[in-house]
């Protein structure tokens, strides 16, 4: 039942105008369509084709005479009319129940108010119609609901006429005037308010921005108006792209299954994306609002004025618009050392989430090849790799180049539903650069292994770096041609200084000591000159390409560029790769029963950087932070979370030990007392005075239970507040145990009518190494627990079985018993939260065999499962295929 990028056809017939009206209503709600549709020349299928599920179809015209079942076949999901003249209007009349859709996809009911979701293929629940990306159309939208219960009625556009229907309820006239694929469709009735502003764009152009909430949060709707704000001027300065609508939209609603939707003018949020205030949100959450509401105000260019042909297309507007959101957090940061910690904060992300993914059954190249459902590619490989596919470009073209390709490809392109390779090919063709290779990260999964060796010639000086590259096979594709991939490189001198760089073989000029060499075959030998010593190689700056770059240095090496790197990402990264050897030999330490060990040039090496007050504690928060434990993970082919567990937490309370001065005394100097602000400098100082807090309790005696418990009483926000409570919940002594019961009673106390703090709580307590099975059945009987809310199912079972490793792969297979009852139990609700969790056991081949046994027999079991959903199906087979 998969499906084929390579069997791509036209649409049959384009729809020029779609009305459709609502009488909305939870039980049933009726919708009534009209399209006007023209035969496609192009397209060699005869029948009008249109997609509909779940839905009662109560009448159908064809240019005004009704269609009886003769006139058209209706099977699997597909209703096609045969003999239809080339200019149709079709009239449609359809019922759905939105209270009973808890899909969450389609129209459906949150908290007694009614939303759409309708990417990818969620329109066709709403009604019949050729629901796919490349069918575009103008749309008119008539709403018809109670007044009292749905005072606010809104759709994609701009109100054209409201008013009384005289028998209570009322109605609202929406009219796009851009056409659009059906995904972007959308409409909110509900009983909300608004903050709005009036906002004048650089052109002089006024527009009427809104965000809207339920009524008692209207005190958390600032930071995402000042967000949009934010995104239309970066947009229109970066790229020179302006709002093209008088009205912009943002919704937020509390049951959502992902983060948030760019709905043509009215952008659908899930309400952790939307709603801060100090006392409810953390920095995290703040920074992610900004860059979420970045991310789906940017779609309006990159995805809906130039939308994608077909979905294996996704990663054209995903990939694209995550490196603008990434930008764009980047440049509201400003500084050198705060882009770089936005770029290691991207790239921890997408090294343990999605190079666990290319490694895994459900592998699959930017621009998949095929999908059993689409629902399922919503993936890191498509949003995080793309992105990093999109900033290899304009690292190869420059920034300038890249505008110049972007220009273009907005020229050719808006309006249309293009493919990835149009992209490319505007990249390309801007800038006169060959990129034909550079195709193969679009088309071939998997990430690449490039070893770098690296010999000096004292007599000649020169120095050269041969670098060569590999890639594993992913399911489907034995076999890898070789990438293009730009490497950044510096060479750093005994001081740690960046040497003048002289190289002629393909490299082209980077920032100032930086040059980025081109490999684009298996093996290549770069030669510098004019090397009067022996250097450091300072490799794949800024993380140059989504590769594993492996080169042998030593610990002193490791230790230069840690102190002097003039790229802060490869300090950063030098950090890492001291600790995670370490880690390594400690996790086989630990699985012998061997005593452990650290060396104490390992804890210098972080004191110093723990103490150089010319660094922003945000960037020294990141370099103190050990790889997780998902991360050392992914170093081993049989892994065990156990000794990787006891392996970090010795190595944590060794830095703890070592460092416990250092480490109080980044605790008192970065003190934040005045009032609350989200900006880099006080959360980079909150960062890391936590991160102390965090170690300091490693030594969970009287005294750092009093500071935690001190700071969780008089905290004055969320950060610091939450920080306290998770350092005393992961502190393992009988005086922090008190201490953290005693903290989450009042914790919940406080902030139980605050829904997303609730779902902070379940996080928590899902994460912490005393939690096991027993304990998260018991959380799951607590009154606030609810599987059908995605963030309340997520905050408590995705965060055991994701982030608890050593909890979840308990050695008696309990977690994965508890992860099948839960799929189970999901699948029947909601299939594309089930899925997801799915994910959590895709990787079953790396562990012991006695504990692939026991996941095997819960895969099983979800496999046998009755009635299982499309989407944990492809997952669950997928993941059993060889
Ligand atoms: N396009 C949305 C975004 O990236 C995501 C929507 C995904 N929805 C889904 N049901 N898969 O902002
Ligand atoms: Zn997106």
């Amino acid at each position: 039942q998969a499906i084929y990028r390579k069997d791509y056809t036209a649409p049959s017939f384009l729809v020029d105008t779609v009305d459709i009206g609502f009488d909305l209503d939870p039980i049933t709600t009726r919708v009534a369509t009209r399209l006007t549709m023209t035969r496609n020349p192009d397209s060699v299928n005869q029948n009008i084709v249109l997609n509909g599920e779940a839905l009662e179809l109560v009448q159908l015209r064809m240019n005004g005479k009704l269609l009886t079942k003769r006139g058209y076949t209706l099977q699997g999901g597909i209703l096609q009319i045969p003999d239809a003249p080339d200019q149709v209007v079709l009239e449609i009349e359809t019922l759905t129940h939105p209270e009973k859709n808890t899909s969450l996809m389609g129209l459906y009911v949150s908290n007694g108010n009614f939303f759409t979701q309708c990417e990818a293929e969620g329109f066709r629940k709403i009604t019949f119609f050729p629901d796919r990306p490349d069918v575009m159309a103008k749309y008119t939208v008539m709403l018809r609901a109670d007044k009292k219960k749905y005072p606010v009625l809104l759709s994609n556009g701009n109100l054209v006429e409201q008013g009384d229907l005289g028998d209570g309820r009322h109605y609202a006239k929406w009219e796009d005037p851009f056409k659009k694929p059906s995904y972007l469709f959308a409409l909110v009735a509900a009983k909300l308010v608004c903050q709005e502003e009036t906002y004048q764009l650089k052109s002089g152009r006024k527009v009427l921005l809104q965000v809207w909430v339920e009524k008692g949060n209207l005190d958390k709707t600032q930071h995402a108006m000042e967000s949009l704000k934010h995104s239309i001027r970066w947009d229109e300065e970066r790229f020179g792209l302006e709002l093209d609508l008088d009205r912009f939209m943002i919704v937020a609603v509390g049951d959502f299954n992902m983060g948030a939707m760019e709905n043509k003018g009215l952008n659908i949020f899930n309400t952790k994306f939307v709603l801060a205030n100090p006392r409810i949100a953390t920095d995290v959450d703040y920074a992610n609002i900004e860059s979420v509401v970045g991310h789906e105000y940017f779609h309006n260019w990159t995805g809906n004025r130039v939308t994608c042909r077909d979905w294996f297309q996704l990663s054209l507007k995903e990939g694209l618009t995550v490196f603008r959101d990434q930008e764009f957090s980047a440049d509201m940061v400003g500084t050198a050392s705060g882009r770089a910690v936005k770029r290691i904060e991207d790239v921890r992300l997408l090294r343990q989430v999605q190079f666990a993914e290319d490694a895994g059954p459900m592998a699959h190249p930017v621009r998949p090849d095929s999908y059993v459902e689409i629902n399922n590619f919503y993936t890191v490989t498509i949003y995080e790799k793309g992105a990093e596919v999109v900033r290899m470009v304009q690292t190869l073209v420059g920034r300038d180049g890249f505008r110049k390709g972007m220009d273009l490809y907005f020229a050719r392109h808006d309006g249309q539903a293009v493919e990835c390779d149009d992209f490319r090919a505007a990249m390309a063709d801007a800038n006169r650069r060959n990129l034909k290779q550079f195709e193969r990260w679009y088309s071939q999964a998997g990430t690449p292994q490039v070893k770098a060796e690296t010999s000096y010639d004292p007599l000649a000086k020169t120095f050269e770096i041969t670098l060569s590259q590999t890639c594993a096979a992913t399911p489907g594709q034995a076999k890898k041609l070789p990438f293009h991939i730009p490497v950044a490189v510096g060479l750093l001198d005994a001081e740690g200084k960046d040497l003048v760089l002289h190289c002629d073989d393909g490299a082209s000029a980077g920032v100032a000591g930086t040059l980025v060499l081109e490999l684009t075959k298996a093996k290549q030998t770069f030669r510098f000159t004019q090397v009067n010593e022996q250097p450091v190689p300072s490799l794949l700056r800024d993380f140059s390409a989504p590769v594993v770059l492996e080169y042998d240095y030593s610990d002193a090496e490791l230790a230069l560029l840690l102190a002097h790197d003039s790229d802060p990402f490869n300090r950063w990264e030098a950090s890492q790769r001291l600790a995670m050897r370490r880690l390594v030999k400690l996790t086989d330490a630990a699985r012998n029963n061997e005593q452990l060990t650290l060396d104490p040039m390992f804890i210098d090496a972080l004191r110093g950087v723990l103490m150089d007050d010319t660094l922003d504690p945000a960037f020294r928060e990141l370099v103190l932070t050990l790889p997780s434990e998902a991360m050392v993970a992914e170093q081993f082919s049989v892994v065990d979370s156990q000794a990787i567990h006891a392996a970090r937490q010795f190595m944590r309370g060794m830095v703890a030990q070592g460092l416990r001065t250092e480490l109080l005394n980044a605790y008192e100097t970065n003190l934040t007392p005045d009032a609350y602000s989200p900006d880099a400098e006080a959360s980079g100082k909150r960062g890391l005075k936590n991160l102390a807090l965090s170690y300091l309790l490693e030594w969970a005696d009287e005294s750092t239970c009093q500071l935690a418990l001190a700071q969780f009483d008089t905290a004055h926000n969320m950060t610091d507040r939450q920080a306290a409570l998770s350092a005393l919940l992961n502190a393992e002594s009988k005086a922090a145990t008190k201490a953290a019961s005693k903290s989450l009673k009042r914790f919940y106390k406080d902030f139980k009518n605050e829904p997303l703090v609730i779902d902070k709580w379940f996080m928590l307590q899902g994460m912490a190494h005393a939690t096991d099975v027993a304990a998260m059945r018991a959380l799951m009987t607590h009154p606030a627990f609810t599987l059908k809310n995605p963030n309340r199912a997520r905050s408590l079972i995705f965060s055991f079985c994701n982030a608890n490793p050593a909890r979840f792969h308990a050695a008696d297979g309990s977690g994965y018993a508890f992860w099948a009852e839960q799929v189970i139990a999901l699948n029947a609700i909601n299939p594309q939260v089930a899925a997801r969790l799915v994910r959590s056991l895709d990787r079953w081949r790396k562990y012991a065999p006695k504990a692939q046994e026991l996941m095997l027999l819960a895969l099983q079991k979800v496999a046998n499962s009755k009635k299982l959903s499309k989407d944990v199906q492809e997952v669950v087979s997928k993941s059993l295929a060889a």
